[in-house]
């Protein structure tokens, strides 16, 4: 490009900032490794920016600063395809997948026994073309009706991940093609900014791609978090030779800086795309991006060629699609179910579809902030979603599809079950009833957590009995399964003599427990196994963690008030006139006095500010850093809101004679080193180390790994993230040993563990 009116070394400064932000941009969007912080990236881009502003013929195609968008348009002009943009055939089963690969030996007249394919995830979003001249981004289109599209340069220009120019390209035109998508997270995070701003909210990633990139005001695209992932070329003109494959192209398109899926693989033959495909439906939850199928292509650009075209379809690839996870069916009646600590969770009675590849004739409404969010009213016409072994969940109502006598969906004033009242708390989501153990179906919850393998494993003792149990009143709650006698047993439906001597016996031997297994068995809301095993680690007995107080275990500040509400807080403190405090002196008298100057505060924050300042003179004297809540557990995963949950469950009479009634009965745990986590590590060799453990293995159990783990001074997680040391993988591990991978994170198989742990 030639500047005339530029002076060379401005041109030479422009080209080295161009140079240097492609290659920030490339660390942080696609390779997740900023060198620079955002501010010195700033910096340069500004700079720049300046540059550009003063000498407006050094502008570039390819120039960073175009990524922030420029001026709107009126309509997007057409762009016709030289070589049109197809699309696929559709598999829907194993049967179809076979028969495509037989298709194509039969037509190559191949003698080989199976075909080379590329599998890659079918990517959830808008398809586009780019097209590179001598290697800068030039023009990008939509796919439109295959043959003519909208060009859209402008707004693909503010992708972060593509590349405006490529690295050691060849002189000449490339063509690519490629998926532009949101990223789950990004999605849910874009709907809770449109909300904020009373702006269109989006009914799925996909939409909010297409309609992000159709905007004639590409500087709205800018804030929009789209990618890009290539994954077929289009019409090449270039000098150089051509690789042979597709997986070649891939590599080659990744060479020149442009993102391709990591999901990819090369696979030999039908079965094997198939296990592919099954393996994929489990790694697809833990993919940041919605796919919905599988597409495999074959591998041999040679025999692309020989194959060709059907109609708009080529005859080398096919998608094979996931069972569908959305699909609408009719909401016929709400049920409140009562969960285990009370919540009351409204579940919806559908007409029975099938979705995610199994009929669904319930699904849950979460909660009442859920159903008003949602606007749904039965009798609507409702999207039902079922992935992977998540719970059915209705999404939404197609108000378009209402019936006049659609009816609102009520929160009951009682309890389904034990018709006590039904308590809303303004800051929880969740409508709990009030009836504690008085309510049936609480206390059948909780004996169903009580006796269940993770808690105290109790075997053979089942939902249908432990109904019985409750129905003849023999057991009212936990500690009473203790007292059972065979006899009471053996006039039960269905229990013969030989079964009620195992239960019996299994009741009696999960007397011998863990502190860790006793704390999650208790069933403390909020609290699961492995906070339930850190707060045995941390107190090592029941008595010191029930003795516990809220500002134990989130030391500093009153729980709940942030920077801001401190900061008013202790202004309206000072500002007070002295003779006004002056007649403050009984606890009582300062709690009205505090209640009736800050507005808002809650009385269980004016308890914990006069716990610690118990005068107006120390009142006065606060100071921010004395009241903002921290949010620091002293125990690791206890924050505020399960301190509160953790204090009331111990301080409520009824709980605190039931476990006394528990030990009563004989449970016990043992206190020696190694059993248990609760015990201090003696061996902190692994001390710093979080681990992961998933699937079956054949010689420990996996409570056994974990307290052998943590007995080193490991840490034992539920989830793979990037803090994760290594994942400790046994048969049958799914998602989790896929996202470990994903992450690149070690995996250690049972084999490997034993020398971790020796
Ligand atoms: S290849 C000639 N590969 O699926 C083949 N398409 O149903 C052209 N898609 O329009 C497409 N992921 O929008 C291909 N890895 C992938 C894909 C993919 C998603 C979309 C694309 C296409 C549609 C066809």
């Amino acid at each position: 490009m030639t500047n005339t009116d530029a002076p060379s070394d401005v041109v030479e400064q422009a080209e080295k900032l161009r140079k240097e932000l492609a290659h920030h941009n490339r660390q942080y969007y696609e390779l997740d490794q900023p060198e620079i912080s955002d501010a010195q990236y700033d910096v340069l881009f500004r700079e720049l920016q300046a540059l550009e502003k003063q000498f407006p013929t050094i502008a570039s195609p390819d120039s960073p600063t175009l990524r922030v968008g420029g001026a709107a348009l009126d309509k997007f002009s057409k762009v016709e395809h030289r070589q049109p943009m197809l699309s696929l055939d559709n598999a829907f089963s194993e049967k179809e997948l076979n028969d495509f690969e037989q298709r194509i030996k039969d037509r190559l007249k191949s003698k080989t026994t199976s075909i080379e394919f590329v599998a890659e995830p079918k990517l959830d979003g808008l398809a586009v073309s780019l097209i590179y001249q001598d290697g800068v981004f030039t023009q990008g289109a939509t796919r439109g009706d295959g043959n003519t599209g909208e060009d859209i340069t402008p707004n693909l220009r503010t992708i972060r991940s593509l590349p405006l120019r490529l690295d050691d390209a060849p002189a000449g035109r490339i063509e690519v093609r490629g998926e532009v998508f949101i990223d789950k997270g990004a999605f849910e995070e874009l709907n809770r900014h449109q909300a904020k701003h009373k702006e269109k909210v989006f009914v799925n990633p996909r939409n909010a791609a297409a309609g992000s990139l159709r905007l004639l005001d590409s500087t709205i695209t800018a804030q929009r978090p789209l990618r890009i992932i290539v994954y077929a070329m289009g019409l090449i003109e270039v000098e150089n030779t051509l690789p042979e494959t597709h997986w070649d192209m891939l590599q080659w398109f990744s060479r020149m800086g442009l993102p391709v899926s990591d999901q990819s693989e090369t696979l030999s033959g039908a079965s094997a795309c198939q296990q592919y495909y099954e393996r994929m439906i489990d790694t697809r939850d833990s993919l940041p991006y919605e796919i919905d199928g599988i597409v495999f292509k074959v591998n041999s650009l040679k025999q692309q060629q020989d194959l060709g075209f059907v109609s708009r379809a080529p005859r080398w690839a096919v998608a094979y699609k996931f069972p569908a996870e959305e699909a609408t069916t009719q909401l016929l009646s709400v049920d409140f179910q009562v969960g285990r600590t009370g919540a009351l969770t409204p579940v919806a009675r559908l007409e029975p579809v099938f979705v995610g590849g199994a009929m669904v004739s319930n699904a849950t409404l979460h909660n009442m902030d859920e159903v008003a969010r949602k606007g749904v009213m039965v009798g609507d016409t409702v999207t039902v979603r079922r992935a992977g072994d998540v719970i059915p969940e209705v999404v939404g109502a197609i108000v378009s599809k209402r019936p006049d006598d659609a009816a609102r969906i009520m929160l009951p004033e009682s309890c389904p079950v034990c018709t006590s009242p039904v308590i809303v708390s303004d800051d929880v989501a969740v409508a709990k009833c009030s009836g504690g153990f008085n309510c049936a179906a609480q206390r059948r919850e909780a004996l169903k957590h009580f006796v269940s393998r993770r808690a105290m494993n109790i075997d053979g003792l089942g939902e249908k009995l432990i109904d019985q149990l409750l129905e003849r009143h023999m057991v009212n709650r936990p500690s009473d399964l203790y007292s059972l006698t065979k006899e009471q047993l053996l006039e039960l439906d269905l229990v013969a003599e030989k079964s009620a001597e195992n239960l019996l016996n299994a009741i009696d031997s999960s007397k011998q427990t863990t502190l860790g297994r006793f704390i999650f068995a208790l069933g403390i809301p909020e609290v699961g196994e492995t906070t339930a095993r850190q707060l045995a680690a941390h107190f090592g007995d029941i008595d010191k963690l029930a003795a516990a107080s809220h500002e134990y275990f989130v030391p500093t500040g009153i729980p709940g008030i942030g920077k801001t509400r401190a900061v008013r807080i202790i202004e309206t403190l000072q500002s007070l006139p002295q003779q006004d405090s002056d007649l403050v002196a009984s606890k009582p008298a300062l709690e009205k006095w505090l209640s009736e100057h800050l507005s808002g505060i809650k009385p269980a924050e004016i308890d914990a500010l006069l716990d610690r300042f118990p005068s107006v003179s120390s009142l006065r004297s606060i100071t921010s850093a004395d009241i903002q809540s921290k949010g620091e557990s002293r125990v690791e995963g206890v924050g505020a809101t399960m301190a509160t949950f953790i204090v009331d469950f111990f301080n409520h009479t009824d709980n605190a004679k039931e476990i006394r009634s528990l030990l009563g009965a004989g449970i016990q745990w043992s206190t020696s080193a190694g059993t248990e986590a609760a015990d201090a590590p003696t061996d902190d060799s692994l001390a710093g180390s979080v681990y992961v453990i998933s699937g079956k293995f054949t010689n420990m159990s996996r409570d056994e790994i974990t307290a052998a783990l943590v007995a080193k001074g490991a840490k034992v997680t539920g989830s793979v993230s990037k803090k994760t040391t290594a994942l400790i993988c046994g048969e049958a591990a799914g998602s989790k040993l896929a996202k470990a991978e994903a992450l690149g994170i070690e995996v250690f198989t049972e084999s490997a563990l034993d020398k971790l742990l020796s």
